[in-house]
Formats: C-alpha cells, structure tokens, sequence
C-alpha cells in the first residue's frame, strides 16, 4: 500500500495500459481519478473498478477541458498521461491534416497537460508519459506515430530537469494487448502471434505488465528522466 493518501490522475484512463494502471495503483492504496473522452467508456471503465475511481471527462488536445480536468482534481501527487489516438499511413498515401492531428494532441497534448498539472503536483510526486518502440525502431507507416513518441521522449527529460524534484519518467512499450490493437481488425491475431515469435520473452504484453511499470515508477522516489521498456526484449533483437 505505498500509494497510501496519494491521488493518481491518469489521463486515458478508461482502456488498456491507463485502466490496468488504475487498477494496480487502487491496490496500491491510491485514490485514482480517471479521464478521458466518452463518458460512455468512464462509466464501464469504473464499473470494473468497482466504482473505487472518481471519473472526469477530458479531451488531451482540448486546453479548456484540461484546464476544466486539472480545477476538478485539484492537488495531486501523480500523473500518468496514458491517452493516444496514434494514425499510420505511408507518406505517399496521407492527408496531411489527418495525420497531423495525432502528433498534435500527442505532443501539445502532453505539453498543455504538464503546464497545467505541474504548479497542483507534489514536490515528491512524478509524471509518466507513455512511449513506444516506435521512437527507435522504424516501421512502415509509422512516420507520424514514431515522431510523436520520440518528441515526447525528448520532451520528459527536459521537464525531469525543469521541474525536480518532481520526477518524469517515460514508459516505452512494446506491443501490448489493449483495444487499441482493433484497428488492426482481421490482422489483429497475426500480428500478435508474429511479435510472441519474435521477441526473447515469446508473448505480447499485457496492459498489467505495462501498470506494473507505471505503477514503479511512481513509488521509485530516486527515478527520474528515465525511459523504462517494457516490451519483452523486442530491441534486443
Ligand atoms: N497497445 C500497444 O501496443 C502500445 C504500444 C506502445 C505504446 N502504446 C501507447 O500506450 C498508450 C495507451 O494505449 P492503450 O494500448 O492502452 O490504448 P487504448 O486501450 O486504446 O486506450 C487509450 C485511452 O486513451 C483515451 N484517449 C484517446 N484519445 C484521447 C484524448 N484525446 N483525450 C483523452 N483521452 C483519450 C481513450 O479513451 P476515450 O476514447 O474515451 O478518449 C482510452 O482510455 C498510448 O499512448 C499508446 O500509444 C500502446
């Protein structure tokens, strides 16, 4: 229980890596508010959690309803910004305001959230950012998606110096088994099987690997400008 008396915010908080996280720090004995878009999915998403969450709707490329999300919480001792929305597309096949519309509330998203967030956190709390294997392993398709992590990157160890003794921290991720991997539709079940073949630890990871992290870096009081990974080995090979 060493989140005993701390409130977490994940923003994202209702799928995937954001409500396994919420879940994880719960039992850590965290008081847990989760944010994001559809209040549909908050509901369902605190039903799960036993109704232990407060919920706030908040869209990360809306400065007003961060600004309205960060009021509602009040003083808070982490922040763990989950939400994403990433696109892929070849360049030669992109529409450069659809495209450019995920890098946007990635980067400035997390910009904005942090400049709210950062005068209502804890000296000895922390941030968390989610990134992923992308930021140093390109794929195809994944030009957008890829800058947009490694901006984030690059953005949390300037604000570990800027805001210490606040901490920040990255989580870098391999391919987890979240909703976010529907919108591979029919190819959803190869592309899994194909990564667990592929890597040194043989499976996709799990949404509660991921919390598992998250969750360490908050109570990892010495841990900051760090990028954690956690992806099974996949850039080992
Ligand atoms: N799954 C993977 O393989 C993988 C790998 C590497 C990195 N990541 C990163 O890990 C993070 C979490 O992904 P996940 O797999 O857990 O995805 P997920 O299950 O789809 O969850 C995404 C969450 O973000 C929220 N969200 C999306 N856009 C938002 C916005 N503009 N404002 C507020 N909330 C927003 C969604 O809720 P609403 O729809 O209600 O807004 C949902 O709660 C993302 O940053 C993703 O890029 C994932």
């Amino acid at each position: 229980m060493k989140l005993k008396n701390q409130k977490v915010l994940i923003v994202g908080g209702s799928s995937g890596i954001g409500l396994a996280t919420a879940k994880a720090a719960l039992e850590e004995g965290a008081s847990v508010v989760i944010a994001s878009r559809s209040m549909e999915k908050l509901g369902k998403a605190n039903h799960s959690l036993g109704q232990k969450a407060m919920i706030i709707q908040a869209d990360l490329a809306d400065k007003n309803s961060l600004e309205t999300l960060f009021r509602e919480v009040g003083p808070f001792n982490h922040l763990f910004i989950s939400a994403a929305e990433p696109k892929t597309g070849l360049i030669r096949d992109t529409d450069l305001e659809d495209i450019r519309s995920s890098l946007e509330t990635r980067f400035w998203g997390t910009y904005c959230a942090t400049q709210l967030a950062a005068p209502n956190i804890a000296r000895d709390g922390s941030i968390i950012y989610m990134s992923g294997n992308a930021a140093v392993h390109p794929i195809k398709g994944s030009s957008v998606g890829s800058a947009s992590v490694a901006a984030v990157e690059a953005f949390a160890r300037v604000m570990a110096l800027e805001l210490a003794p606040i901490r920040v921290n990255v989580i870098r991720a391999g391919l987890i088994d979240t909703p976010l991997l529907d919108r591979y539709g029919n190819q959803r079940q190869g592309i899994i099987e194909g990564y667990s073949k592929r890597v040194p630890l043989k499976r996709i990871g799990s949404a509660e690997d991921v919390a598992e992290a998250a969750v360490y870096l908050m109570k990892s009081t010495y841990t900051t400008g760090t990028i954690l990974q956690v992806d099974g080995g996949a850039l080992l090979i």
